[in-house]
C-alpha cells in the first residue's frame, strides 16, 4: 500500500477559475466503524451509492500570496465549515502542491435535508474533492478519467472517511479484502458488476426521519470509542468475514442472507456504541418501534423491506424495486410513518 501514485506534480500552472461538481451520498451495508492514522479504515466496508440525495458545489479559486477559505451552506456562511475545509486543505497539499495558493470561496448546497441522518460529510466531500481534481486537470494537466477519479476517492477518503464511496455510482467498496480484487485501505473501488445479481441492481432507500435534530455523537466520536472498546477487534474481525457470505449472497441474489447479514451490521454498530465507555444508545423509540414493525410485516407477508441504520436515530428502509414494491410502500406510508417525528421521508433508490 502506498500513497506514491497520488503525490502531485511540482510544475503547475495556476489561474483563477470557478467549477462546479455534484456528488451523491452513499449508506453502508458493512459498516466503516473504527480507524487508524492518516484515515484508515480498522475493516473493510461496502456501500450503496444513492442516486438523488447529492451535494451540488462550486469552487472559486483566486489565485494569491494568501491562503484562506471562505465557505456558505445554502447561501449563509459557515465559518467552523471552512475551518474544516482550510485544515483538510494544508492536509493534503503533498498530493494537490497548488492548493494553498489562493483563497477559495466555496458554496455548497445539499438536495436532502440537514441532520437526516443522510451522510452529508460523504457527499460533501465528494464533491469537493471532484472539484479540486477538475482544477488540478487545469493547472498540474490532464490524467486518465480512472486515475483522476481514483485520486478523488484518494482525497475525499482523507475529508471523510464514508465520502471515498460516494465518488463511484452502484456498490462501492472501501478498505482493503482478499474477497474484493483491487480493494484498498487508500480509496474505494466499484464491486465488480458481473458478479451482482441483477435483484439488487434496483433497490430503494427511504430514509424514516425519526429524529430531524443534532446527532448526540459526532462519527469522529464515534470511531474514537473503538479504540478502547473491548469488543472492536472482534468487530473489525467479523466485518472482514462478512464479505465471504456478502460476495456469495450479491451473486446468487440471495435476499434473505442479504436482509439477515445487513440487519445484523447495523444492530452491531449501534451496539457497538452501547458498549463503549462513555455508552451511547442512538436509537430513539422511534427507531426501535420501526424495526419491530418491520420484523412483525416480514414475518406476516414474507416480503423484502429491511432496515439499515448510521450512526444515528433514522432508519434507511431497504427494499428492491421488483414488484412487491407498491405493497410495501403502502405499508410504510400507513404503518412506519406515524413513528417519525413530523412526517419526514426521503425517497432514494439505488440504480445502476
Ligand atoms: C456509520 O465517514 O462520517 O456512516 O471518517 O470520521 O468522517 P469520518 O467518519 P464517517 O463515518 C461513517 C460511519 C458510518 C458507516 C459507514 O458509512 O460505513
Amino acid at each position: 500500500m502506498t500513497t506514491q501514485e497520488f503525490i502531485g506534480k511540482e510544475n503547475f500552472n495556476i489561474h483563477t477559475q470557478t467549477v462546479s461538481e455534484s456528488c451523491p451520498s452513499n449508506i453502508a451495508l458493512i459498516k466503516y466503524w473504527g480507524k487508524y492514522k492518516d484515515q484508515i479504515p480498522a475493516n473493510p466496508s461496502i456501500s450503496y451509492t444513492l442516486n438523488h440525495c447529492k451535494t451540488n458545489t462550486s469552487m472559486e479559486f483566486v489565485a494569491d500570496e494568501s491562503f484562506s477559505v471562505q465557505t456558505f451552506l445554502a447561501g449563509s456562511e459557515e465559518v467552523k465549515f471552512a475551518e474544516k475545509i482550510e485544515k483538510y486543505f494544508r492536509n493534503i497539499e503533498q498530493y494537490l502542491p497548488w492548493i494553498l495558493k489562493g483563497r477559495y470561496i466555496i458554496r455548497t448546497e445539499n438536495t436532502f435535508p440537514h441532520s437526516s441522518g443522510i451522510a452529508s460529510s460523504a457527499s460533501g466531500f465528494g464533491a469537493i474533492a471532484k472539484c479540486l481534481m477538475k482544477l488540478d486537470e487545469m493547472f498540474a494537466g490532464k490524467i486518465s478519467e480512472e486515475k483522476s477519479l481514483r485520486k478523488a476517492s484518494f482525497l475525499a477518503r482523507l475529508g471523510s472517511g464514508s465520502a471515498c464511496r460516494s465518488l463511484y455510482n452502484g456498490l462501492i467498496v472501501w478498505g482493503q479484502t482478499e474477497e474484493v480484487q483491487g480493494s484498498s485501505d487508500l480509496f474505494a473501488v466499484p464491486y465488480p458488476d458481473a458478479e451482482i445479481h441483477e435483484v439488487f441492481k434496483r433497490f430503494n432507500d427511504w430514509v424514516l426521519l425519526i429524529h430531524e435534530g443534532q446527532k448526540s455523537v459526532s462519527s469522529t466520536v464515534g470511531h474514537g470509542l473503538m479504540n478502547t472498546n473491548p469488543y472492536a477487534e472482534r468487530r473489525f474481525q467479523e466485518a472482514r468475514e462478512n464479505f465471504i457470505p456478502m460476495k456469495e449472497i450479491l451473486r446468487s441474489g440471495d435476499m434473505e442472507g442479504f436482509i439477515k447479514l445487513v440487519e445484523h451490521e447495523a444492530l452491531t454498530l449501534h451496539a457497538m456504541m452501547m458498549m463503549s465507555d462513555p455508552a451511547f444508545i442512538l436509537m430513539k423509540t422511534g427507531t426501535l418501534a420501526v424495526i419491530n414493525t418491520i420484523w412483525d410485516f416480514r414475518q406476516k407477508t414474507g416480503l423484502p423491506l429491511f432496515f439499515t441504520l448510521d450512526a444515528g436515530a433514522n432508519v434507511h428502509l431497504l427494499f428492491p424495486s421488483n414488484g412487491s414494491e407498491e405493497q410495501i410502500k403502502d405499508f410504510i406510508e400507513t404503518e412506519l410513518l406515524q413513528h417519525t417525528q413530523k412526517n419526514g421521508v426521503v425517497k432514494d433508490v439505488m440504480e445502476f
